[in-house]
């Protein structure tokens, strides 16, 4: 198991295999409540497709992991990426699986059932329950960009890295998501909602670098994944996009349940009429982290 921090007594330790380490409540008040019920389900499908695959092969460059490592997943969703680092590290290595949803971290355990170098933690991103310098590397996926003090996140992450560990981030510029297809206009009213989503930073790769060196990273690159999905369906990154961002701007208030409606309505036509496409850039940071002596 990872080294615990002495101060956390908050938290859920579950390893793959079953096995309770340490039960109390969960953190957190940082925690976003969007990825429960559908959206978690719509979210794990799409960390399965192409774009999700091509994403995690990025952040595997990135990390240069070695058998017998101890890798942590920020944010691990549906458990996919976690997999498929414990197998990479082997049977000397740890691969810590952390994440604030039950829903996310039920589905975590499933997937990586049966292996048992894989340790699931019910947490928060902004105060993680590890020594400092833990981990050889740490990755997060489209994660940072959910949590309202990603600043407290990044020099978490920092802080839990070993000398010379790695960080591979990718996080999305969301102002440069695009549906095609739907009314120009619809599509305006649908972009000026962002602005209502208060715990969502739209574009986060454009603050990363400034972010990462303030926490101390050097070596920051910058790398873009970009995604062009004509599919519509339960497992397509195009068809997750426009759910979540119903979700969000059914909560903001930004549309009303008759603006939705005809949303749903014009996505469904453009589907049909083979005019639907989805285009979107993520970036995928790649930092090394400052040797402390
Ligand atoms: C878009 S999903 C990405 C999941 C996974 N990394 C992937 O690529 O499939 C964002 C994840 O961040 C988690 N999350 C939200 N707030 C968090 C926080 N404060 N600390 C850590 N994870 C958080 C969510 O529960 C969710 O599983």
């Amino acid at each position: 198991m990872a080294p615990l921090k002495a101060s956390w007594v908050a938290g859920l330790v579950m390893m793959a295999d079953g096995t309770q380490c340490n039960d109390a409540k969960g953190p957190s008040k940082q925690t976003s409540s969007l990825f429960q019920g559908e959206i978690a389900a719509l979210q794990q499908r799409a960390a399965q497709c192409k774009a999700g695959l091509e994403r995690q092969s990025a952040a595997i460059d990135v990390m240069n992991v070695r058998v017998g490592q101890h890798i942590l997943d920020v944010g691990c969703g549906g458990g996919y990426f976690a997999k498929e680092l414990s197998q990479a590290v082997g049977d000397t290595g740890l691969m810590t699986a952390l994440d604030p949803s039950p829903t996310q971290l039920d589905a975590a355990k499933k997937t990586c059932a049966g292996l048992k170098n894989v340790e699931f933690i019910q947490g928060d991103a902004t105060s993680m329950p590890f020594d400092d310098e833990s981990f050889h590397s740490v990755t997060t996926i489209q994660t940072l960009e959910y949590i309202k003090d990603v600043d407290a996140a990044i020099q978490e992450i920092r802080r839990v890295l070993k000398p010379g560990g790695r960080l591979a981030a990718i996080s999305t510029m969301w102002s440069l998501n695009k549906i095609y297809g739907i009314d120009e206009e619809l599509e305006a009213r649908v972009n000026q909602g962002k602005t209502a989503i208060a715990d969502l930073h739209e574009n986060l790769p454009v603050d990363m670098p400034s972010k990462l060196k303030a926490a101390g990273f050097v070596g920051v690159q910058q790398v873009p994944l970009p995604t062009w999905d004509t599919t519509y369906h339960e497992n397509s990154f195009g068809y997750l996009w426009t759910r979540i961002k119903r979700a969000q701007l059914k909560k903001s208030g930004a549309l009303s349940e008759d603006e939705l409606q005809q949303w749903d309505n014009v996505l469904e036509t453009a589907v049909k009429e083979d005019r639907f496409a989805f285009a979107r850039i993520p970036f995928s940071r790649s930092p090394q982290c400052l040797s402390v002596c």
